[in-house]
C-alpha cells in the first residue's frame, strides 16, 4: 500500500487486494520502471562517448541511447552467441552485452575480466546474479506476471531522485489471463507494452513491487531448471546451438535452432507460444548475418514456473512431428 509520508495510516474501509508478503529477489538494487530506463540511468550517470550494443537485441534499447544522444555503434555474434570484438573500445566508451536466454553466464564473467566498461543486459537472465562491480540490468516482466519493472546495479554513485511509478492501469492482461484464458488478454498485452515507450526514468511502482515481494523465486527456478534440462535432453542432438546446461541458472527459455522456420507457427497454431527475438533485427541486419539466420530460425521454447513436464512431453513431441 502506498503510504504518503505526510498522512496518517488509514483505518478501515474497504479491504484491498491481498498479496503475499515476502522477499524481493534483489532487495538492494535500485528498482526503477523498465529495463530500457534502467540503461538511460546507467548512460546518464557515467556520461559515456559510444555504446557498443549487438545486433541482435530489441530496438527498445535504441530508446535511451537517442535519449541521451550517445552515438551507438552495433557488433556481431558469433555461433555460441558470443561478442565478435575485432574493434577498440576506449576508455570514454562502454560496451553492452546480453545475457542471451540467461545461458551466458560463463561469457559475462569472461567480458568482465577483459574490458572496463561493460554493461550486463540481463533481461533474459533474471536469475542470473550481477557480478560485482559490474552494471548489471534486469527487466522483471519477461519472467513474472508483472506489468513493468527492473533492477539496476550501478556503480557510479548518485543522487538522482525519480518520481514512483504508477502502473495499476496497465495491469489489464496479467487479470484477464487469471479470469479468462491467456489469449483474451493478448491485445491488452500489446497495448499494455506499448505505453512503456517513452516514459521517463521513474522508481518501480509499489504495485509491481508488491506483487514481486510475493514470489516464491526458489520454486520459479526449480521449474525453470528442471523444464530446461527435460528440453535439453530431447532436443539438443538437433539443436545447431551447442549448450551446456551446467553454464545457465533458471533460464529464460531453451534456444533451439534448426534448419526449417516453418515450426513456430505450427506450434502456435497448437497454443504453444514461441516470441520472435527480434522483428527488428531483420530490419537492421542483411540475410547474410547470423543474427538475421536466429531471428528467423531459433526457436524460444517455453520453460516458465507454470509449466510441468507434462507440457515439456507436449512441446517434445510436436517438434519431433514437425521437424
Ligand atoms: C534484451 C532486452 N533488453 C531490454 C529490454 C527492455 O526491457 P523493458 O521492456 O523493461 O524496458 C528488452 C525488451 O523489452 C529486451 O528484450
Amino acid at each position: 500500500m502506498r503510504t504518503h509520508p505526510k498522512r496518517s495510516k488509514a483505518i478501515g474501509g474497504y479491504l484491498e487486494m491481498q498479496l503475499p508478503k515476502g522477499e524481493e529477489y534483489y532487495p538492494s538494487l535500485i528498482k526503477l520502471n523498465t529495463g530500457r530506463n534502467a540503461l538511460e540511468y546507467i548512460l546518464k550517470v557515467n556520461k559515456y562517448s559510444l555504446i557498443y550494443i549487438p545486433y541482435y537485441t530489441c530496438e527498445v534499447l535504441l530508446e535511451p541511447i537517442k535519449k541521451s544522444r550517445i552515438p551507438y555503434s552495433f557488433y556481431t555474434i558469433d555461433q555460441n552467441l558470443d561478442p565478435v570484438i575485432d574493434f577498440y573500445i576506449a576508455p570514454t566508451e562502454c560496451f553492452l552485452y546480453t545475457n542471451y536466454f540467461g545461458i551466458k553466464q560463463l561469457t559475462v564473467q569472461r567480458l568482465s575480466g577483459q574490458m572496463q566498461n561493460l554493461v550486463i543486459d540481463n533481461s533474459q537472465a533474471f536469475f542470473s546474479e550481477p557480478l560485482a562491480g559490474i552494471d548489471t540490468f534486469y527487466s522483471c516482466r519477461k519472467f513474472f506476471g508483472v506489468p513493468d519493472g527492473a533492477y539496476l546495479q550501478s556503480n557510479t554513485i548518485s543522487n538522482l531522485k525519480f518520481e514512483r511509478d504508477v502502473s495499476y492501469n496497465r495491469v489489464s492482461h496479467l487479470v484477464k489471463s487469471i479470469d479468462l484464458d491467456i489469449e483474451d488478454g493478448y491485445e491488452d498485452f500489446i497495448e499494455n507494452n506499448m505505453v512503456l515507450t517513452n516514459n521517463p526514468i521513474k522508481t518501480m511502482s509499489v504495485l509491481t513491487q508488491s506483487i514481486l515481494s510475493g514470489i516464491d523465486y526458489e520454486d520459479c527456478a526449480r521449474i525453470r531448471n528442471r523444464n530446461f534440462r527435460i528440453l535439453h535432453q530431447a532436443l539438443s542432438g538437433k539443436n545447431k546451438l551447442v549448450l551446456n546446461p551446467d553454464d545457465s541458472y533458471a533460464p529464460m527459455s531453451y534456444p533451439f535452432l534448426i534448419e526449417k522456420n516453418t515450426v513456430q507457427k505450427k506450434l502456435i497454431n497448437k497454443r504453444i507460444y514461441i516470441p520472435t527475438y527480434w522483428p527488428n533485427v531483420l530490419k537492421w541486419t542483411t540475410p547474410k548475418m547470423f543474427e538475421n539466420y536466429l531471428c528467423i530460425h531459433l526457436l524460444a521454447l517455453p520453460i516458465d514456473h507454470r509449466l510441468n513436464d507434462n507440457d515439456m512431453n507436449r512441446i517434445i513431441s510436436y517438434i519431433n512431428l514437425l521437424i
